[in-house]
């Protein structure tokens, strides 16, 4: 029975009780605990968050340009214009990188860079820039982890209909071939999406993030292109790259609690939402049946075509995982515009669908927090990877972001004391390690973020670098978290 059946059978009554069983359960604040060998321990950026350089060398806008620029989306009208600047100070980045002794580093690759207007030719300049990233973490013995949608859609593809046409997937099948054509002989990992649910529900459901629409039956829509696109770039990736890659999807998995009395049924229905309409498709060859049925007032779901699941259903050398906090839900009657607006990163992601009388709320968790707002439960990733490796026990399992935004101060001797970033480190890599005692299949872990970058709609208002930007002169500082974790590459253990 997997973690998330189980919870469905955990009576409403004993739910409330899970924080006082956590809380007798070691700290996981431990140190000391060794990795396997092979482990592979790397740090994890995206495009339109560090690069800058957002109108040069052909590249076109994309739909973070376009929202980010759109006033009020966006804390205190922030851009990613000039971000961290990474496209000119590529050398600085990756020598940074290597003074760190990461084994891989996790980029993305800007779409518009590649096809300015998201169809037609390659844009070699933007093929450049990346085959000098490439390049330069090869000389330096880091391994390439590139994914190819970090949420920068080119804004002619939105303007044509965006993630809710089925022409975006067609799209992203060409631009798949033409970078694995060009960079698939050195990348080391192919990922095709990062978190789909993002681009999905916030972009087209929610609204919090680009392109900003509320549009709930749009935002399902969105969800099958994303899992078609991603099964049609596996495939064209696998015909175009040389080498030897391996394949990769990113998802961001929702780690549910439930209170009152319709828990079992709320867990349900947002575990269908956020986690199998994509582990369904992706991983089993099928979406759903009670996501199908929840979601039945909203659309008819007569978008998926014959041939599409099969398109789909392509196998993956590791299953990325996204993880940050836990979230708790509740069933509620009546159905208000309150839960459109909830959730993590600020959203249920459309789960209030227009006509049902039910409707599920996320609820405040229980602290710690974070500068965001997340609760501090490193409990939550040990029983995801758990929970995974047993619904998917053939597929190796990658931690590709985790880590936490706190306010940092700088000390007068220019250091960065984070105590707290680096705490929250210790007890993910706690919880990751006893996953592997357990036998969970996990290849590596990648810290998010290498660089303080622009956090989407809180600009730069949120710092999750493990290395300090200043974002008036640009200069890089290493926090005391990103010291720590060199010293665990190095030692292939959670250091003291
Ligand atoms: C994830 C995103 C990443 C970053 C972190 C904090 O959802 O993939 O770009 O914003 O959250």
């Amino acid at each position: 029975m997997t973690q998330v059946q189980h919870h469905l059978d955990t009576p409403a009554s004993q739910i409330s009780n899970r924080v006082a069983v956590t809380q007798g359960r070691p700290d996981y604040r431990d140190s000391g605990l060794v990795f396997p060998v092979g482990f592979t321990f790397g740090s994890a950026t995206a495009s339109y968050q560090v690069e800058g350089a957002a109108s040069e060398d052909g590249r076109g806008p994309s739909i973070w340009d376009t929202f980010s620029k759109t006033p009020g989306k966006v804390w205190n009208g922030d851009t990613g214009d000039v971000a961290c600047d990474h496209y000119h100070r590529l050398d600085e980045d990756l020598d940074l990188m290597a003074s760190l002794g990461l084994d891989a580093y996790r980029f993305s690759i800007a779409w518009p860079r590649i096809q300015a207007s998201g169809r037609g030719p390659a844009n070699q300049a933007g093929i450049d820039f990346y085959s000098r990233l490439v390049d330069g973490l090869l000389e330096r013995g880091i391994k390439p982890v590139a994914t190819l949608y970090h949420w920068d859609l080119p804004q002619p593809l939105e303007d044509l209909g965006g993630w809710a046409s089925r022409a975006t997937a067609d799209a992203f099948e060409d631009y798949a071939a033409i970078v694995g054509t060009a960079l698939g002989d050195r990348v080391h990992t192919w990922t095709t999406l990062n978190e789909p649910w993002c681009s999905a529900y916030l972009g087209y459901g929610q609204g919090g993030h680009a392109p900003g629409r509320h549009e709930p039956a749009a935002a399902l829509a969105a969800v099958h292109h994303l899992n078609l696109a991603h099964g049609r770039a596996l495939t064209a990736l696998r015909a175009t790259s040389t080498g030897t890659p391996e394949y990769s999807v990113t998802l961001n998995f929702h780690v549910l609690r439930g209170v009152g009395e319709g828990a079992p049924e709320a867990i349900r229905r947002i575990d269908g939402l956020a986690n199998r309409a994509f582990t369904g498709p992706m991983l089993r060859g099928e979406y759903p049946a009670d996501l199908l049925e929840d979601t039945a007032s909203v659309t008819d779901w007569s978008f998926v075509q014959d041939g599409d699941l099969a398109a789909i259903h392509q196998p993956i050398d590791v299953l990325g995982v996204n993880y940050y906090s836990t979230a708790t839900v509740r069933l509620w009657d009546g159905v208000s515009e309150k839960q459109m607006n909830d959730g993590h990163k600020g959203a249920a992601g459309g789960t209030a669908w227009p006509g049902s009388d039910q409707a599920v709320e996320f609820v405040e968790q229980p602290g710690p927090y974070t500068a965001m707002g997340w609760n501090i439960a490193p409990e939550g990733l040990e029983e995801l990877l758990l929970s995974l490796s047993e619904q998917f026990p053939d597929q190796p399992l990658m931690i590709t972001e985790n880590g936490a935004a706190f306010e940092d101060e700088v000390s007068e001797d220019g250091s960065v004391p984070d105590v707290e970033r680096l705490d929250y480190l210790r007890r993910h890599f706690t919880a990751a390690h006893r996953a592997l005692s357990q036998g969970v299949d996990l290849r590596g872990y990648f810290v998010w973020s290498l660089l303080d970058n622009f956090e989407w709609g809180y600009g730069y208002a949120k710092r999750f670098g493990i290395v300090r930007v200043d974002f008036e002169t640009l200069e890089r500082t290493v926090k005391d978290s990103g010291h720590w974790y060199a010293d665990l590459v190095r030692e292939r253990a959670i250091p003291a």
